[in-house]
């Protein structure tokens, strides 16, 4: 039966973090897959998720099945999170997934449904799966260009012009903040913006929110997202609780159609069907991890405080990084490293010179240069900059 099937095309993050695991040297510096780690290089259970499982599975007394759509506490609370009431709770059709991927795969699937003929727009940097997922529920894909490489920044112009080429009943994907690969963000201008010109084409956003808190902080991350559910019809949300909470391998994430009320039944109808034809019910003990936490003024406190602490660490790893490339490279090409925004930033690193980082000096990012800002410690930044240094010189 299997004798014609092609090997399978190994995803480049996963094959990246086997190959680090591989890896016997000491001292080699993990900057690949976008999880959080602390100054020692660990990623710790948040305290505020360790005391909403003690509570949890104190209290909990059965584990029989939920609705397709999961917890309701879970889905509204997100929604709260995610929209700050920027619109009615009757407004937003929502059911959770396995995680944000299985979110970006469930709205694919209901734009499939409902408007095969529909072309999703990516950024023409974008998170490796974002394609494949497009792909596999069998849409059409094109890019719209986004980061000016040369400077690090948005190409604005760029963006817009590509945009300006929406067909009607177009998706638009935009990732909600702390741009993956690229880290630069969207300012609320560039945001009303694109909500101007998407509700001028009748295009419909999909924001895909995986780092929200990352950035600026919760509220300013989901800026962009509340404008265009304000100003818009129709927005397509898929989220993540792997980052924000730590959550990462329990799995949990929701699919949110932001739709006028009268839609909201049908939509939530489909949603659930849509996770019944996959894997019926969505995990549930995540979800309930982050409802009892931001439904606890205690846990919610302690939650926040422990995200501000991961997100000031990125932040200054960052700010240390660009330091140390001045001084080892004697460049400020690197200088928007911190004008940028999350985990991530892509560095202009060739094939050959990020080939050489890893070979030679067992550091591992991603072969088109995507550095997970959260994996560098005060140890690791003078090692990375001066590897650095030397592949850029050697050419
Ligand atoms: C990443 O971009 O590294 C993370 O979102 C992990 C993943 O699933 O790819």
């Amino acid at each position: 039966m299997f004798e014609t099937l092609p090997d399978a095309k190994p995803d480049g993050i996963i094959a990246l973090m086997q190959a680090f695991a591989d890896d016997p040297r000491m001292g080699k510096i993990d900057l690949g897959v976008g999880v959080y780690r602390d100054e020692a290089g660990r990623t710790l259970v948040m305290q505020a998720v360790k005391d909403a499982e003690r509570h949890i599975v104190a209290t909990q007394e059965s584990k029989s099945y939920l609705s397709l759509a999961g917890d309701h506490r879970f889905l509204d609370a997100m929604g709260r999170l995610l929209l700050g009431g920027a619109v009615p709770e009757a407004r937003l059709a929502a059911v959770g997934t396995p995680g944000g991927t299985a979110a970006v795969r469930q709205i694919c699937a209901l734009v499939q449904l409902v408007r095969p003929e529909a072309t999703i727009w990516v950024s023409a940097e974008t998170w490796p799966n974002h394609v494949p997922l497009i792909s596999a529920v069998g849409l059409a894909h094109r890019p719209y260009r986004y980061l000016d490489a040369a400077s690090g920044t948005l190409d604005r112009a760029g963006m817009m012009d590509d945009l300006a080429q929406v067909a009607a009943g177009d998706i638009v994907l935009l990732h909600g903040c702390c741009h993956n690969p690229t880290g630069v963000e969207l300012a609320s201008q560039d945001w009303a913006e694109i909500a101007a010109l998407l509700d001028a084409r009748g295009a419909v956003p999909f924001v895909d929110m995986a780092y929200q808190g990352f950035g600026e902080g919760l509220d300013a991350d989901a800026g962009g997202l509340r404008h265009l559910a304000a100003r818009l019809p129709e927005v397509l949300v898929a989220a993540s609780c792997s980052k924000n909470f730590g959550l990462y391998r329990e799995r949990v994430g929701l699919a949110m159609a932001v739709i006028p009320e009268e839609h909201r039944a049908r939509v939530a109808g489909t949603l659930a069907g849509l996770n019944r034809r996959v894997f019926a019910f969505p995990p549930d003990h995540g979800g309930r991890v982050v409802s009892t936490i931001l439904s606890d003024q205690k846990l919610r406190a302690l939650w926040q405080a422990e995200l501000d602490e991961m997100r000031e660490r990125v932040h200054a790893n960052r700010r240390t990084l660009a330091e140390a490339l001045r001084a080892e490279a004697g460049t400020d090409r690197f200088d928007f490293i911190v004008t940028q925004a999350g985990m991530f930033s892509l560095l202009p690193l060739t094939p050959g010179q990020i080939t050489a980082l890893r070979a030679e000096h067992g550091i591992y990012m991603l072969g088109d240069g995507r550095v997970n800002m959260a994996g560098l410690n005060a140890q690791s930044v003078p090692v990375v900059a001066q590897a650095m240094a030397q592949v850029i010189d050697e050419g």
